[in-house]
């Protein structure tokens, strides 16, 4: 009944439909074997919410969010509790030119907010808490570049779920109990030949993205059997013909002085299955041996799987 209903613990999940914003850090921790490290990442993600406010509360208008996924690997160590149903380390593909690497990770901190000195200090703030218990995989600091374009030139994001198709795009519901409201996310650190990108016609270039450069239109799927946009690649269905959408926050990022051009590439899902067979279609090919040409211009540096909890199960991780 309703107020049966309504006296039930609501499980609160953490801010994975954050908007996109004008800086994004993406921080990878392995845990140590520190004697003390179990329990100090177990009471960090406990307070996680409380360090969020801590932040945010800065600057209402900055949209800061954080969310944080944790390996495969981890899970157990860290939750003690039992695995999400889909949960195992990123799977590396291999097609027949290009391949998506595995790379270690056990702790994912997606830190988002409209100013770069909130990420900053959140991460300032997580980094002295987690201190010996971790050490850095990864960190990348993404940026807004124009009208949210990757640095190929295309408007990144566009086919997105928005509105009540967020939900229900990327958060575990009652398929897994122990996982409710919770997300899969996988990670893969690109970079670009923005020099070999750039001697493409735009035309060649809107060929391979599925889409028109300058105003952003889709363009028709290639005939089966030919070679498919990357959109077309994208766009997964099941045997039922029922369309699995998942949520994107790239973020373009790199140094011109070093000549490093790249995309921070990060799904959100229900289903993990969905972005893995995204990744099969793109560097197998499909048919097999067409691959994403996307690939001939952007290879993949690192490939980590995560699961973020609900934050609820965040806040209990405290009680051993
Ligand atoms: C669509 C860029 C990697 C999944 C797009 C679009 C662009 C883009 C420009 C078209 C606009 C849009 O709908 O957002 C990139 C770049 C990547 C990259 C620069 C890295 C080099 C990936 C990966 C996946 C993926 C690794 C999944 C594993 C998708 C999906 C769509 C999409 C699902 C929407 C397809 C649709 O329904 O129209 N991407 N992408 N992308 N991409 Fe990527």
């Amino acid at each position: 009944t309703q107020s049966s209903m309504s006296r039930r613990v609501p499980i609160e999940p953490q801010r994975v439909d954050a908007p996109l914003t004008q800086s994004a850090t993406f921080l990878v921790l392995t845990i140590t074997d520190s004697p003390k490290a179990v329990k100090a990442i177990r009471s960090t993600l406990a307070g996680l919410d409380g360090l969020a406010k801590n932040v945010a509360i800065r600057d209402l208008n900055a949209s800061f969010a954080c969310t944080v996924g944790i390996g495969s690997k981890a899970w157990d160590l860290i939750t003690k509790l039992p695995r999400p149903a889909e949960l195992h380390p990123f799977p590396e593909v291999k097609g027949e030119v290009h391949t998506a690497v595995s790379t270690p990770g056990d702790l994912l901190f997606h830190i988002r907010a409209e100013r770069r000195d909130l990420c900053f200090e959140f991460e300032r703030q997580l980094m002295s808490l987690l201190d010996d218990s971790v050490k850095v995989v990864d960190e990348t600091v993404g940026f807004r570049y124009f009208d949210v374009r990757d640095l190929l030139g295309f408007v990144d994001g566009t086919a997105n779920p928005v509105g009540p198709a967020v939900p229900a795009s990327i958060l575990v519901a009652e398929e897994d109990s122990s996982a409710v409201g919770g997300s899969y996310i996988v990670i893969q650190k690109y970079v670009h030949n923005l020099k070999a990108w750039n001697t493409l016609k735009a035309e060649q270039q809107e060929a391979i993205i599925g889409r028109t450069k300058i105003d952003n239109m889709e363009l028709d799927d290639a005939d089966p059997g030919q070679q498919q946009s990357h959109k077309s690649l994208a766009t997964i269905e099941d045997e039922d013909g029922v369309e699995h959408d998942i949520l994107r926050d790239n973020m373009p990022f790199g140094s011109a002085s070093s000549g490093e051009f790249g995309t921070y590439f990060i799904g959100y899902s229900r289903r993990l299955w969905v972005i893995e067979k995204m990744l099969q279609r793109m560097f197998v090919g499909e048919p097999r041996g067409l691959h994403d040409r996307i690939l001939d211009f952007s290879t993949p540096l690192t490939g980590t799987t995560f699961f973020a909890p609900s934050a609820s199960l965040l806040a209990s991780l405290d009680s051993d």
